[in-house]
């Protein structure tokens, strides 16, 4: 937390606005509204969000949705909420995101088979936006809708352009582990008014104007409460710092660990901020002696939390038999990636010995490491 959350918390207790109405969402939505330049929509998780972008765009029980392979099983799930199949798109090396080629080629594919998709969903991996020039470029010539799932990327930005605003529509998580958290929540932005609008009325179950409960069509319930979009207005707050010390983490790794053969970073793309959400690396095992899954194993038996990179939706049970484009590449960057902690709240201490014990792990350090408590800061990196 910041400082101000409490006060903006207990402003809603005080004035008895608790629920799904109230003061801290309307302010909530326009600093989100101020920070990215486009109407926002607050809602009750990232999930709730891509969901009904997915229904603003009109993704309907059958219907073909483009996804990129590699990320959270989130991404995924509401296009088969909504009946509709997920084609998913291989990454490229340079972004880790949709590679714009492979989407070229499976959409030019496609409309030979007159088999286009309703939407494309792309992602802003671990905080670094997709490339949306050529993504959009593709989505364009089809008129095919882009959705910008940045759950991991706030903060971040493409070519000046803040990350969730690159698509047509696009999305934010405030889960516990973001960039920033209202416990649980997401947003939706669109420079199509007329859209966030539709989802506002889709998230409040889609109750037709007038005092009678007159209902036409399906919605959900999925607005934020006034009481955590209070949260929410005290992190914006403190976004920029956030971003800064995120990014001073991913960099201190780099530092340490570059002359360590066999242990790459995450590429930084030229052409923006990449908010390293998560700090990631690659492990080649014939170059620095240990594979991932050894490194993680050796970080946990010194009390420090690792995670493999998101596991590829095509070698998901969920989704095994779902139709793709590619996925080598995003199969070796779950094969080869790892996640170190990367909370905010990871002191410098904190951060020194987790860096102490993966430079003993392949061997660059000589004596042995003091153990240190990691468990007290809720500093590790899992979702
Ligand atoms: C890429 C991505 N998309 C969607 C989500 C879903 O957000 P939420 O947990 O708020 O539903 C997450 C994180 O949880 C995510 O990492």
């Amino acid at each position: 937390m910041g400082g101000s959350e409490r006060r903006y918390v207990d402003e809603a207790f005080r004035s008895n606005w608790l629920s799904t109405v109230g003061p801290n969402i309307s302010a909530f939505e326009s600093d989100f509204q101020s920070l990215l330049g486009v109407p926002a929509v607050a809602v009750s998780s990232g999930t709730a969000a891509i969901h009904l972008a997915l229904r603003v765009l009109d993704v309907r029980p059958g219907d073909a949705v483009f996804c990129q392979d590699l990320t959270f099983v989130a991404t995924a799930n509401p296009i088969r909420y909504l009946g509709a199949e997920p084609v998913f798109i291989d990454s490229n090396y340079e972004t880790w995101n949709m590679d714009p080629q492979v989407l070229a080629d499976a959409l030019r594919e496609r409309a030979l088979r007159n088999k286009l998709p309703r939407a494309v969903v792309a992602v802003d991996l671990f905080g670094q936006c997709a490339d949306y020039d050529p993504l959009l470029e593709s989505c364009r010539k089809y008129g095919i809708p882009l959705l910008e799932d940045a759950a991991e990327a706030l903060g971040g930005t493409y070519r000046q352009r803040p990350a969730g605003t690159c698509g047509d529509i696009g999305v934010f998580s405030f889960n516990g582990n973001k960039m920033i958290t209202t416990t649980g929540g997401g947003m939706l932005v669109s420079s199509n008014e007329g859209w966030v609008n539709r989802a506002r009325y889709l998230s409040t179950q889609a109750r037709n104007p007038g005092i009678c409960y007159e209902h036409s069509e399906l919605g959900y319930n999925y607005r934020m409460s006034n009481v955590l979009a209070g949260i929410g207005r005290g992190q914006v707050e403190v976004l920029s710092l956030r971003v800064e010390q995120r990014r001073a983490l991913a960099f201190a790794y780099r530092e340490a660990f570059k002359d360590i053969e066999g242990i790459s970073a995450m590429p930084q793309a030229e052409y923006g901020v990449h908010t390293n959400w998560l700090s990631c690396f690659l492990i080649d095992q014939h170059r620095c002696g240990r594979s991932r899954d050894e490194l993680i194993r050796i970080l946990d038996e010194a009390g420090v939390e690792s995670r493999p990179v998101w596991k590829p939706m095509h070698m998901q049970q969920l989704y095994k038999h779902c139709s793709r484009y590619g996925g080598g590449v995003a199969e070796q960057l779950f094969t080869r990636g790892i996640c170190l902690p990367s909370s905010s709240s990871l002191t410098a201490q904190q951060q020194r010995y987790v860096i102490d014990v993966m430079r003993h792990a392949v061997g660059m350090s000589h004596g042995s490491y003091t153990t240190i408590s990691m468990a007290d800061s809720a500093a590790g990196c899992g979702a």
